[in-house]
Parts: structure tokens; sequence; C-alpha cells
């Protein structure tokens, strides 16, 4: 009986450490994301703090976490893919990588233009893809109601620079522009558009700010976040200063808005962790965290309530905004990658 007894006692015992240890491994959330931000490691750290939850993370490029989900299948350690641009987030989802998002104060937080279509990624801050010129070369005739469509135009010959078309910002502009145009008219505007760069697309966008700066271009295309990064000076003198002479710009203020995208996250289909991810993307939506990555990157926040970098917030808040669905963007990459090929947009 003794014997038995003990048996059962240590068999207990044994029971109740496995139950503590699934317990603490699940309170973990395993996120492999393509934000290259320093700043972002002080969220994990908070959260951690907040929650209890510990933070795994796996850094790469977009393109290869992406792959390594696909490639990991069932058995990707892979709770949440956080990166920027919603062609990104589409790529994982028109697979069916993600399940939908069930939070309703995730859901009810975004707007729902800028969640998938089943909720299956939800963005986490937005970014404005506008327009930079050079106010000494450009009038303020030529830039009043500019809009992308405009940069097509003869009078823009030999004045524009723009990073290639295998980015995917500008796919993702482009889709934008097919999701609104369709396809003929986005392509005659693309090959417009294309006879009018200063150069070979080359460089990142913030090179294409500094050839306006520098006088290689009047007029370039690239991510609002870039400019304050360069303006608040964290990026170098130089980069500073060239900021300083150029003037960034909305288009399409008098029609649909400046093309918006966003940085953002999905949960996986195989996520073991479901209900931390949740906790941590619901964790990125309070107002103070939101104030923490705008802060820190320059983005615009997807609530509300919390205004940008004032290196951002000077050139105004309320500008209007495409409200095209970005799951557009991923809709129509492939015709937009397609496009801009036939247009000879290397
Ligand atoms: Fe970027």
């Amino acid at each position: 009986m003794y014997f038995k007894v003990n048996n059962l006692i240590k068999s207990l015992i044994a029971i109740s450490l496995l139950f503590s240890l699934s317990e603490i491994v699940a309170s973990e959330v395993n996120i492999y994301t393509s934000r290259h931000y320093d700043s972002d490691n002080l969220l994990y750290e908070d959260f951690t703090k907040a929650t209890g939850i510990k933070v795994n993370i796996i850094s790469g490029k977009g393109e290869a976490l992406i792959e390594r989900i696909k490639s990991e299948g069932k058995n990707s350690a892979a709770d949440i893919f956080f990166t920027a641009d919603a062609g990104n987030l589409w790529k994982l989802q028109k697979d069916g990588h993600f399940r939908s998002i069930i939070s309703e104060r995730i859901i009810n937080a975004i707007p729902s233009n800028l969640r998938g279509p089943k909720n299956e990624w939800v963005g986490i801050a937005k970014r404005a893809r506008v327009i930079f010129y050079h106010p000494e070369r450009v009038s303020s005739d030529e830039v009043n109601n500019l809009s992308y469509e405009d940069l097509s135009s003869e009078n823009w010959k030999g004045r524009i620079v723009v990073r290639s078309s295998n980015n995917i910002y500008n796919q993702s502009l482009v889709a934008s522009l097919i999701s609104n145009l369709g396809i003929e008219k986005t392509e005659k505007w693309a090959k417009g558009f294309v006879s009018n760069f200063a150069r070979k697309p080359q460089g990142n966008d913030r090179s294409q700010i500094l050839a306006v700066a520098n006088g290689e271009a009047d007029i370039a295309i690239a991510n609002s976040y870039y400019y304050g990064l360069m303006l608040s000076g964290s990026a170098g003198q130089d980069q500073e200063d060239a900021a300083k002479k150029v003037k960034m710009l909305f288009p399409n203020q008098n029609n649909r808005g400046t093309h918006v995208n966003i940085s953002g996250a999905g949960i996986l289909k195989f996520s073991k962790n479901q209900k931390n991810a949740e906790v941590f993307l619901e964790f990125l939506l309070l107002p103070k965290v939101q104030e923490h990555i705008v802060n820190n990157t320059f983005e615009y926040p997807i609530i509300d309530e919390i205004s940008p970098s004032p290196f951002i917030s000077q050139f105004g808040i309320s500008f209007l905004q495409d409200q095209t669905p970005a799951s557009d963007f991923g809709k129509f990459n492939s015709d937009s990658i397609k496009l801009m090929d036939r247009a000879g947009w290397k």
C-alpha cells in the first residue's frame, strides 16, 4: 500500500511538473521579423515585463522569412510574422499561411482597409509614399495639386528619380494605381513616367531624396519615414542637410489621396502560442507603444490618439489618405511587376 501511494505521489508530482513545464513553454511568443529597428528590442522587453511572456526573435529579410515560414510548414516555431508592406503580408496570406485574428480589441482598432480580407494580418503603423521636390527647381504651380498620374506628363522629362521596380514599395504603389485606374491606363502612365527618369533606377529611397538635394533630379518618390529619419539627424549631418534642401508633398490631395502602406503583422496558421501572439499584437496597439514606434521609426501611428514624430507631423497629419484596401497591393502585385517590366522600369 505504502509503495502504491508513494508511486501515486510520484506520478502526481511528475504530472504537475509536466503541467508547469508546459505552462512555461507556453509563456512565450516567437516573432519572425524583417524590421530592423533597435528600438523594437525595447518593446519586446517591455512586453515581457508587462505580461511575463518571453519574446523570441528571428530576424531576416522579408523575402527570406516568407520562404522560411513556407518551408518550415507545420514545424515552424513562428507565431507572428512582422514586416513592412502589405504586399509582403499578402505573399503568405494568399497561400493560407495565416489564421484569422480573433481579438476584437485588435480588429476594432484597425481600419478595415488596413487589414487582410479575413483579418489574416493587421497594420501596426502607416507610411505614405510621397513626392519630394527641390523648391528652387520646381515651381509652386508645378506642384499645386500634383498627383502620381501627373508624373507621366512631358513637363517632367528627365527630372524624376525613383528606385527600381524590384522594390516592394514601388510594386505596391503601382498595384494601387492598377486597383484605381485599371491595367491599361496604369501601363500608359508607367511608360510616360519611366520616360521622365533622370537616371536609371538605383539605390534605396533615401538615395532618391539625396539625388534631388544634390541636383541630379528635381523630383523623387520615396516613403515618408525616411524623410523624418534624415531630418532627425540620426542618419548623419549630410543627410540632415540634404533633407532640409527638399520639400515633401502629399500627392492626389484633390482626388483619392496619397498612397498609404503599412508595417503589419499576422499570426501564422501553425502558431502554437496563438493567445500570446494576440496579446502581443494588442500590446503593439497601446497608445504608449504606438508612441514609441512612431518616435523611433517616423511612421504614422495606426491609432488616432497619437501624433507622429514632430519631424514628420510638421508637414501635416490631416492629409487625405488613399483608402484603397492594402490587400489590393498584394492582389495586383504580379500584374504590377509585369506591367513595370513592359514599361521598361528597371
Ligand atoms: Fe523602408
